[in-house]
Order: structure tokens, then sequence, then C-alpha cells
């Protein structure tokens, strides 16, 4: 296989996308762990001092403010990353990171794959980028809908994290020595 080298912008748009995505599953992670308000508010109850009491919507009230400034961060970092995707999709007019067409016929079964595999991750992508963006701005009436579209991305990220890792790790141990170097060096291999 050719060694790939990868320009600079690539390899900043890559990290950029990779490390914002990470932490994005951060954040999921901990709301559905530590920071789960249900947790929280379990331990709110647990430790009331005996003669006090509070109603359980009190108590999910403070939970959700503990829980906040965390949960903060995922909108945060959704903001980024669509400034991110809007920029990795208009690099190609500039020249740079150009689109990799799957329809080539010269192109052998696995590279369409990988292909088809990158269009794929940047429709769930975007997916989740607009449907998040319109749980923050748009109408209540479609809050709901949103909602249960934009929670199923976890569906995608998981995968969509550990198997390039997974890929890329096999093709430096077999077909493409080097390639965890030159992405984050761009140096080429001789
Ligand atoms: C690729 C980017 C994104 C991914 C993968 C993602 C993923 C997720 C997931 C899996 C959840 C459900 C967490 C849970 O219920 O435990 C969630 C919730 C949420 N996300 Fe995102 N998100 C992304 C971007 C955004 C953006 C851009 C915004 C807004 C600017 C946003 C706003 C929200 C909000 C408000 C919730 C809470 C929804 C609720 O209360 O049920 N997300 N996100």
């Amino acid at each position: 296989m050719e060694n790939k080298s990868y320009s600079t912008i690539y390899r900043i748009m890559h990290w950029a996308i990779a490390f914002t995505l990470l932490f994005i599953l951060f954040t999921i992670f901990l709301r559905l762990t530590w920071l789960n308000r249900e947790t929280v508010a379990n331990i709110i109850k647990a430790n009331l001092p005996a003669d006090k009491t509070l109603s359980d919507k009190e108590i999910m009230t403070i939970a959700r403010q503990i829980r906040k400034p965390m949960w903060d961060w995922h909108i945060y970092l959704g903001y980024i990353l669509t400034g991110l995707y809007i920029i990795r999709i208009s690099l190609p007019f500039f020249g740079q990171m150009k689109y990799s067409s799957p329809f080539k016929k010269e192109l052998s079964t696995k590279v369409k794959f990988q292909f088809w595999v990158y269009i794929i991750f940047y429709i769930c992508v975007a997916a989740s980028l607009f449907t998040g963006l319109m749980i923050e701005f748009g109408p209540e009436s479609l809050k709901d809908q949103m909602e249960e579209i934009h929670v199923l991305s976890i569906y995608y990220l998981i995968p969509f994290l550990i198997f390039p890792i997974g890929g890329v790790l096999l093709a430096e141990f077999t077909s493409d020595k080097g390639i965890v170097s030159r992405i984050v060096s761009g140096k080429k291999n001789n």
C-alpha cells in the first residue's frame, strides 16, 4: 500500500474533531454515571439532616443544578464541533482535504468501504449537530422529537470512535506501517 502523507491542515482537523468528539463522549459518560441526576438526587436524599425534608422535585432540581456546569460543556463542545464541521466540509473548496468518492471504478472494495464509512460518519455527525442545535434554538413543538433522535447519537459515536482506532492499529502492524506516526507528525516513511 502507498504510504500516504498527511498535510498539516489534515492533521489539525483530524485531531481537533477526534478530541472534541472524545470530550463529548466523556460528558455523556458522566451524565450516565457519576453525575446522573438520579444518582446525585439519591446522595442528596441520603445525606439530608434528619430534621430537614425536601420534596423529590426540589431534590431533582438541586441534582440538575449540580450537574449543569459539567453538562454545559456538552453544549460548548457541540458548538465547537459545529464550527469544525463547517470548516471541514468547506476545505475541499479551497483545495484541501478533498472528498473521496467511493464510486471510482479503480478503487478496491476495501477502499470503497472505507470511503462509505467516512460518508456515513459525516452524515451521522451532521444529524447530531442539527438535532442538538434544534433542541437549543428550535421551536418548542419539535423539542421532544429532536431529543429522541439526538440521544440515538451514542449508537454511532462509540463504534465510530472505537473502530478507527482498531483499524489504524491493525494497519500499523500489518499493511501500513508508520500510519500512526504519519498522522501525528505528518512525515512520510521512507
Ligand atoms: C456530534 C455531536 C453530538 C453528539 C454525539 C451528542 C450526543 C448526545 C447524546 C448521546 C445525548 C444523550 C445523553 C443522555 O441522555 O444521557 C445528548 C444529549 C443532549 N445534547 Fe448532544 N450531542 C452532540 C452535539 C450536541 C450539540 C451541538 C448540542 C447543542 C448545541 C447538543 C445538545 C444536547 C442537549 C441539550 C442534550 C440533552 C437532551 C435531553 O435532555 O434529553 N448536543 N447528546
